[in-house]
């Protein structure tokens, strides 16, 4: 059987790929994986067992026994909603300091590839393009100033209710950027076949349909 194309975006933090990715899947008919999700997923789950997320062994061993379930618009875990408990500063950090461990990446590869079912999938991550999907047709490399993205980020905090700090949401991201950028295994960097998409001046709607002309073109 012939695999379904997969659109493929990655980028660093707060530069819109959630948001452009869900509604691109929506226009197109396409499923949507949230593979930060898995991250988040992993860093909480290790919390809750009480599991140091530097224990690469252990770490691995539940991102490899994960009950996870992935509803419209909320995700549970051993069947609870999770809600906004993997969206928080502390669980960014989490996600992406098990995120650098190869042997947790490797216990997610076949769970992200299982979402790639017809008619298609958008994927939205750091890793989409170059180590899950490295054949997908369309691959986008969304980014924006880090000023802007830590002003998103800021916004959508305060919004859910969340405490926020402006200084201090530039500062992680900045760090979780470079960390994300320089680990070993699939590091965060445009692909030589990836399109540049700077969201900085641009609305998602723009951004959105910029991706869709994009996808059109290479699906077609
Ligand atoms: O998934 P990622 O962390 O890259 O970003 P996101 O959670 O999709 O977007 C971060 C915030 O920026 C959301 O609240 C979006 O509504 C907002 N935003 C955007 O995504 N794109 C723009 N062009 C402008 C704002
Ligand atoms: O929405 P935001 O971009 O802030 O974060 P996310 O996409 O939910 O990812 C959280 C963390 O998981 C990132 O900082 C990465 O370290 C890691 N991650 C990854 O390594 N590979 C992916 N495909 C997705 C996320």
């Amino acid at each position: 059987t012939q695999a379904a194309p997969v659109v493929a975006i990655d980028g660093p933090s707060a530069s819109g790929k959630g948001t452009v990715a869900a509604r691109v899947a929506a226009a197109l008919g396409f499923a949507y994986l949230d593979s930060g999700a898995l991250y988040r997923l992993t860093a909480l789950a290790a919390q809750r067992a009480g599991v140091d997320w530097a224990d690469e062994e252990r770490v691995a061993a539940i991102a490899a026994a994960l009950d996870v379930e992935f509803l419209e618009n909320e995700i549970r875990l051993d069947g609870q909603l999770v809600g906004d408990a993997i969206r928080t500063e502390a669980m960014s950090a989490g996600a992406s300091k098990v995120a650098a461990l190869p042997a947790v990446r490797e216990a997610l590869l076949f769970r992200q590839r299982a979402f790639n079912t017809k008619p298609g999938l958008v994927g939205d991550g750091r890793d989409m393009g170059s180590v899950i999907f490295p054949h997908a047709p369309l691959k986008v490399f969304l980014t924006a100033s880090a000023e802007v993205r830590a002003e998103r980020r800021y916004k959508q905090l305060i919004e859910k209710g969340l405490s926020a700090n402006l200084t201090d949401l530039l500062l992680d991201l900045q760090q979780r950027d470079e960390r994300d950028s320089q680990r070993s295994v699939a590091p965060l960097r445009q692909e030589r076949d990836a399109k540049l998409l700077d969201t900085t001046g641009l609305t998602i709607e723009q951004a959105v349909d910029q991706v869709l002309v994009w996808s059109r073109e290479a699906l077609k």
